[in-house]
């Protein structure tokens, strides 16, 4: 079915290769998204592409997959590399290769920070042919790897574009760019795109092709988005309210701090939730183990901050709650975009008290449409007061006897299963800034 799709669509190209069609049926895809309609012939012709789409609607494939027919066309090792802004966004695009090419015994490797280099060398060292990395790792073993480098690179992807070259990764980046082939492929995706990308001398890309499918910060239409203005105060008992209102549900909250998310993680463990949070102050593994037990529906709440905001793909979130407003706009399509995907239907909800007024009417504004409230009944809200008050309390409890715990070892407990309550008061103080901006 997707082999017909895609041979009818591409009239004017080669086409897609019968196995990666194969792999398409396998996983599903009856027939190509719009963005894979639009990206994939153009990506065949050798053109550079940025790729804007909507959120969830399989940006991944359309890279992916045009990278895979080349590869099939000219197999070489060290191929193609993928930049992603993080780590578990980085697992995931590997996976989604690994899917699409296991036929074809495609290898790629995962080249991220929080995680034994030694492993990645070993790796490296054999030579795969997709390499997935956040920037700054692969650059330390671009510079303290012997016998790796990216010297015959012929595909460079930024997913993520606008968050990749924005400034927090710019040296980085820079770097990577200095060391890889002029003449070379680069596709840019993403769901947003700024000033910057259109600009893209950084990027160099190579008289590119635009495929926009969506404008440039569009909402998916089957998300019903909602928003709730309540006192700061307030804000706990509201958020146990919906959670109550909309059981059944999976849900992913966002907070803007590591240290609320692990707070509201308590909270609501403690009220019966089973909730768990992944934010950039846990080690790499309990991220992991977060992500993989709300994957596995193990736990219905994931509370996270921006660092599962963008291109995390999973298909049965139902419900996003923004329980403290993003403070960049932009942050906002990416989190309530991780529900509704696929053309699925999902609901968001943003938390809205006196202090973050502003910041929402610029949200309104950027994505061109007035929201609605959410409704509740504010008596049975209060009622939640008194437990929440409690909870409350030993949450912070909880929140304070972890930080000394962890603050005397120094390192972290290993694999007592502490996922749920560890708090990481060590990176946070040994961290740095680096950490603080990228680790989210
Ligand atoms: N042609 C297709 N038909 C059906 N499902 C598809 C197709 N292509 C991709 N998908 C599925 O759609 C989902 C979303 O895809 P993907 O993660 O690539 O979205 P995205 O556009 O990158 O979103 P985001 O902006 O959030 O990163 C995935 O589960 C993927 O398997
Ligand atoms: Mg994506």
């Amino acid at each position: 079915m997707y082999c017909f799709l895609l041979r009818y669509v591409f009239l004017n190209s080669k086409g897609v290769t019968d196995v990666l069609c194969e792999a398409c049926d396998q996983l599903g895809w009856a027939k190509p998204t719009k963005i894979q309609i639009e990206a994939i012939p153009l990506a065949l012709q050798g053109r550079d592409i940025i790729g804007l789409a909507e959120t969830g609607s399989g940006k991944t494939g359309a890279f992916a997959l045009p990278i895979l027919n080349a590869l099939l066309e000219t197999p070489q090792r060290l191929f193609a590399l993928v930049l992603t802004p993080t780590r578990e966004l980085a697992f995931q695009i590997s996976e989604q290769f690994e899917a699409l090419g296991s036929s074809i015994g495609v290898q790629s490797a995962v080249i991220v920070g929080g995680i034994d280099s030694m492993s990645q060398s070993l790796a490296l060292a054999k030579k795969p042919h997709i390499v997935i990395a956040t920037p700054g790792r692969l650059i330390d073993h671009l510079e303290n790897t012997k016998g790796f480098n990216l010297r015959a690179l012929k595909y460079l992807v930024m997913d993520e574009a606008d968050r990749i070259l924005n400034m927090d990764f710019e040296t980085e980046v820079d770097k990577i760019l200095k060391v890889i082939p002029r003449d070379r492929k680069t596709f840019l995706f993403s769901a947003t795109m700024t000033k910057k990308v259109q600009k893209l001398q950084r990027a160099a890309l190579k008289n590119p092709v635009k495929c926009a499918v969506s404008s440039k910060y569009q909402t998916v239409e089957k998300l019903q988005q909602y928003y709730l203005f309540i006192p700061s105060k307030f804000k706990d008992t509201y958020l146990v309210y919906i959670l109550n209102e909309l059981a059944g549900n999976s849900f992913m909250i966002f907070c803007s701090t590591c240290n609320n998310t692990q707070r509201t993680a308590l909270l609501l463990r403690n009220l019966g939730f089973t909730a768990i949070p992944l934010h950039g102050q846990m080690s790499q593994s309990k991220r992991l183990g977060s992500l993989n037990k709300f994957k596995a529906k193990a736990r219905s709440i994931l509370l996270a901050t921006d660092v599962a905001s963008r291109g995390l793909d999973i298909p049965h979130v139902d419900v996003v709650v923004n329980f403290d407003i993003p403070t960049h706009s932009k942050d906002y399509i990416h989190r309530v975009g991780r529900t509704a995907r696929a053309g699925r239907s999902g609901k968001a909800i943003t938390f809205v008290t006196q202090y973050d007024v502003e910041l929402f009417q610029r949200i309104e504004h950027l994505i061109g449409k007035k929201l609605p409230v959410f409704p509740t009944q504010d008596d049975e809200v209060m009622m939640l007061t008194e437990r929440v008050t409690e909870a409350q309390r030993f949450a912070r409890m909880e929140l304070r006897e972890h930080g000394e715990k962890k603050k005397r070892k120094r390192e972290d407990a290993g694999d007592n299963d502490d996922t749920e309550g560890a708090i990481g008061v060590r990176n946070k103080v040994v961290g740095g800034k680096m950490k603080k901006r990228k680790g989210r």
